[in-house]
């Protein structure tokens, strides 16, 4: 295994279901995660250049759980403040005797900063809108939960795919496996990248995109990447890409409803949020158990 974990293509498909299986670990037979003093003596940092809820607590829940010592790098306090780049930043953690670097940062850095400091390892915890790897092995392990594996499945990714990191790194991850359609759906001004790809097909019509679809991916729109002002006629997205009951009734009756989080209710409405088919919730819980995961990995190497 590679030393750092920065792209889900670090990962062969092997790699990619041993950590999905390792995970299961660490969950006991109530659903509880595990506690394990199996690294006291190891210090994790969690650095996040972006806002982050789920990823930057469950890497924290995570190391805690694995008895590690953590460290919360808070930007706005920090020394970047008063001009420190990001490389000092960690060379001068690196020199405290942190052994681990969560990394989330707006632009792609993390590949440089792995090669500067060889000595500390490095998780990517979100890369601008290029990549986010665990996010990618925890909604592979929350798919495999209830469709026992990928192979055969019709997925369905909507929404804003153009600034989604989650949805580059899956496509990535899904590579690995014979899935049987993949179909990129949402409004052509954030599909731009996955309107011509031989991985998949492009759908506009929410409809037809759905029709049969065992799990159907919705993505918020990511107002915060856009470089210009988005003049969005709002009731009319609503209309046409918001996951509604009614068009949830196009997709398989057993379908998965997935979303990475934060959800706006734009890209789908609470009641589908809330229905029997949603399994958002259990996405974040399985973050815990997936960076557990990679944390124990990536510690052990
Ligand atoms: N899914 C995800 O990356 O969520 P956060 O931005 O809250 O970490």
């Amino acid at each position: 295994m590679v030393k750092n974990l920065l792209s889900i293509n670090d990962l062969t498909k092997k790699e990619i279901l041993d950590l999905i299986n390792f995970s299961n670990n660490f969950i006991d037979d109530e659903g509880n995660f595990r506690k394990e003093d199996l690294f006291p003596d190891k210090t994790v940092a969690n650095i996040f250049c972006e806002p982050s809820t789920r990823t930057k607590m469950s890497f924290a829940v995570a190391a805690g759980n694995l008895g590690c010592n953590i460290l919360d790098f808070n930007i706005d306090s920090s020394s970047i403040q008063k001009g420190e780049s990001i490389y000092e930043t960690i060379d001068a953690l690196n020199l405290m005797g942190v052994d681990l670097c969560v990394l989330r940062h707006p632009d792609s850095v993390i590949r440089e900063l792995a090669e500067q400091l060889p000595n500390m390892v490095f998780i990517n915890a979100g890369e601008g809108s290029i990549s986010h790897p665990t996010q990618a092995l925890l909604d592979m392990k929350t798919i495999i939960n209830h469709k026992s594996n990928l192979d055969g499945l019709k997925i369905v990714i909507v929404g804003d795919l153009d600034h989604s990191r989650v949805t580059s790194s899956f496509v990535e991850g899904i590579a690995n496996f014979d899935i049987e359609e993949l179909v990129f759906c949402g409004h052509p001004e954030m599909c731009n990248k996955y309107m011509n790809t031989d991985f998949g097909i492009y759908e506009p019509d929410m409809e037809k995109a759905l029709k049969d679809a065992d799990v159907v991916m919705t993505l918020r729109i990511q107002y915060e990447r856009f470089e210009k002002d988005l003049n969005l006629d709002l009731e009319g997205y609503k209309n046409t890409y918001q996951l509604s009951s009614e068009k949830l009734g196009f997709a398989k009756s057993d379908a998965i409803i997935m979303h990475p989080g934060p959800v706006n209710y734009i890209e789908i409405t609470e009641a589908v949020y809330d229905s029997e088919n949603s399994v958002i919730r259990e996405q974040i819980a399985n973050g815990v158990a997936i960076r557990m995961a990679v944390l124990s990995r990536f510690l052990s190497s």
